[in-house]
């Protein structure tokens, strides 16, 4: 059930009753202020605009038509034509008690689609920095939500496991046999400074490391399996990482670049019979009209080099190939770095030009800023490095640990280590997705680690005294008694907010920005905490009857923050 939707039918309804022409929109949406109501519609300035008529004198009449019987306690005209509708609170109580059956108002797609998303995508040649934490966590809070809604979600990590710094690498690997790979690849990122090192200072390592990637480009098994190696380990690092992320990928969701090598010459071959592709100085290039600088002139895009080898937009019009015709995809989403905007355009208008993309397919880049460091520069350690993402997380969970021990909490040494864990990742996970995905922003340990304000340990406290309200009632929410009824307007507010859950879940669906989802939330737990204090529910002088409503209204709240923060990959624990 979702409010928004049922009053925009009616309202429509009531239009099309007033002879209101079918495109003019009712416009429905929640209040700002209760004292409008609690949902207006805002349809009939519009429509008397179209019609030329007076919008009161509109209005009016689509009051006369509206049947809202059961459903609103009143609807009134304001200003210039403004509906307002109060709803009943009768009928509120009775959509909050199902909410539980109805999968907490997230509906369930009418038309499921096949979504790919196309997220996290390391470099395999390095370690996972924090440069990687925004599409990996991003990207999974949607296929999450998507899921959840009924869609099928198709995981592609397109990890870069190929290219001309893997010949490096490898060489690099092949005379360190004398260590163990696990060992000598135990730092990923000091390895790569190594044998970057070499191939700079010594012409003979750097000539057999041009060797090797001429032997992995001819498929010559010693240096492949050399190659191979190499990428398991690297993916056992980011696989790792993974799992102290609560991230939802798994090792079969990884399409890697090097998956779309055999397709690479066919994909030329199109663009070249096409006359897409021409050559430019040895090259292949493909001219954009529809992409051209600020002179106008067309912005080239190369697909293949002048000595025949491939590039990244090559493998990606492949992948855009294989994601629209072998996976049948209705949308693909990319979770890129928005420095990657150009690129990401040029591969779908080109995608569609050459007819890799199916026409129905929407190819959709949702970009995302920059991490940076307290500085307002790109955040990097004290020396000037790259944050290895590990050693972050790490950090984020002994800098929980830290505050639950100041909170001086009475958990056992185990539930204590559980939950600086789910603190500590939540922390940094949620401080990212709460943010506006299309800006830079600030890392701060301190504000995203604070109990107070929009952040993960706030919310996840606040599940936490419901729990404990609870417990010490020494009652289940299967065994409440009286039914929910809605008196103070504060209860009235928090059930509301609680029937707005689908909605939400639905923007963030469409629009791919989980931070909607994120203040929805803080929002949701900020009126619960208003209506805690405001409703006491174990005090001795309170009736049964309101206690169990209250209890009631509380549970709800506590299943939709646990049911949000799992669609953002978040955990939550009984206590803390
Ligand atoms: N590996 C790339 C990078 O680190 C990201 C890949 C994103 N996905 C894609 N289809 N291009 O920049």
């Amino acid at each position: 059930m979702n409010i928004r939707d049922l009053l925009n039918h009616r309202v429509r309804e009531a239009m099309t009753a007033a002879g209101i022409p079918a495109e003019c929109q009712p416009m429905v949406a929640p209040s700002k202020n209760p004292q409008f109501g609690d949902y207006q519609a805002n349809g009939a300035m519009g429509a008397a605009k179209a019609m030329k008529t007076n919008p009161r004198e509109l209005a009016a009449k689509i009051i006369e038509q509206l049947d809202l019987e059961g459903i609103a306690s009143s609807t009134e005209i304001a200003g210039p034509g403004f509906i307002n509708i109060s709803l009943d609170n009768g009928w509120l109580a009775d959509q909050v008690t199902q909410l539980e059956q109805q999968r907490l108002g997230i509906e369930a797609a009418d038309q499921p689609q096949t979504v790919v998303i196309d997220y996290s995508a390391p470099n395999l040649a390095k370690e996972m920095h924090v440069g990687h934490l925004r599409s990996t966590i991003i990207g999974d809070a949607l296929a999450r939500v998507l899921e959840a809604q009924g869609h099928k979600i198709i995981r592609q990590n397109h990890v870069g496991d190929w290219g001309t710094q893997f010949g490096m690498l490898i060489t690099h690997l092949q005379d360190q046999q004398e260590l163990d790979d696990g060992v000598a690849l135990a730092d990923l990122e000091a390895f790569y400074r190594a044998a970057k090192v070499r191939f700079d200072d010594e012409p003979e390592f750097a000539a057999r490391a041009r060797d090797n990637v001429v032997k992995l480009q001819a498929g010559e098994e010693s240096a492949l399996a050399m190659w191979r190696k190499f990428i398991a380990i690297s993916v056992a690092h980011s696989e790792e990482i993974y799992s102290k992320l609560n991230v939802t990928l798994k090792h079969s969701d990884i399409h890697a670049e090097s998956a779309y090598n055999d397709a690479l010459p066919g994909i030329i071959e199109t663009l070249q019979q096409q006359k897409l592709a021409v050559e430019d100085q040895g090259a292949q290039v493909v001219f954009l009209d529809e992409l051209a600088d600020k002179e106008g002139n067309p912005l080239p895009m190369i697909v293949q080099k002048s000595g025949g080898g491939y590039l990244y937009a090559t493998t990606d019009l492949a992948a855009v190939q294989y994601r629209c015709q072998e996976l049948q995809a209705d949308r693909v989403l990319y979770f890129i770095d928005a420095r990657q905007s150009l690129h990401m355009k040029q591969v779908f208008a080109v995608g569609r030009k050459a007819g890799f993309a199916t026409e129905h397919c929407s190819l959709e880049h949702h970009p995302f800023g920059t991490m940076m460091g307290e500085d307002g520069k790109p955040f990097k350690t004290r020396s000037g490095g790259t944050v290895k993402l590990g050693e972050l997380l790490d950090e984020a969970v002994v800098r929980a640990a830290q505050l639950l021990k100041d909170k001086d909490s009475d958990l056992s040494a185990d539930e204590q280590a559980d939950a600086a864990r789910k603190i500590g990742i939540g922390a940094v996970k949620y401080a990212d997705l709460a943010k506006t995905r299309t800006n830079d922003y600030i890392f701060s340990w301190d504000s995203m680690l604070s109990f107070e304000g929009n952040t993960a340990p706030y919310l996840q406290y606040a599940y936490t005294r419901i729990q404990s309200i609870f417990r010490k009632a020494g009652i289940s929410p299967e065994q409440l008694e009286a039914p929910l009824q809605l008196v103070e307007p504060q209860e009235k507010a928090l059930a509301m907010k609680l029937l707005q859950f689908g909605e939400v879940v639905d923007q963030v669906a469409r629009d791919a920005y989980p931070h909607q989802l994120c203040n929805y939330l803080y929002e949701l737990a900020s009126l619960f905490m208003k209506f805690y204090e405001a409703c006491p529910m174990l005090r001795s002088d309170i009736a049964t009857e309101t206690r169990d409503s209250r209890l009631r209204l509380s549970h709800s709240t506590a299943q939709v923050l646990q049911s949000g923060l799992e669609l953002l990959g978040i955990e939550v624990m009984e206590r803390m």
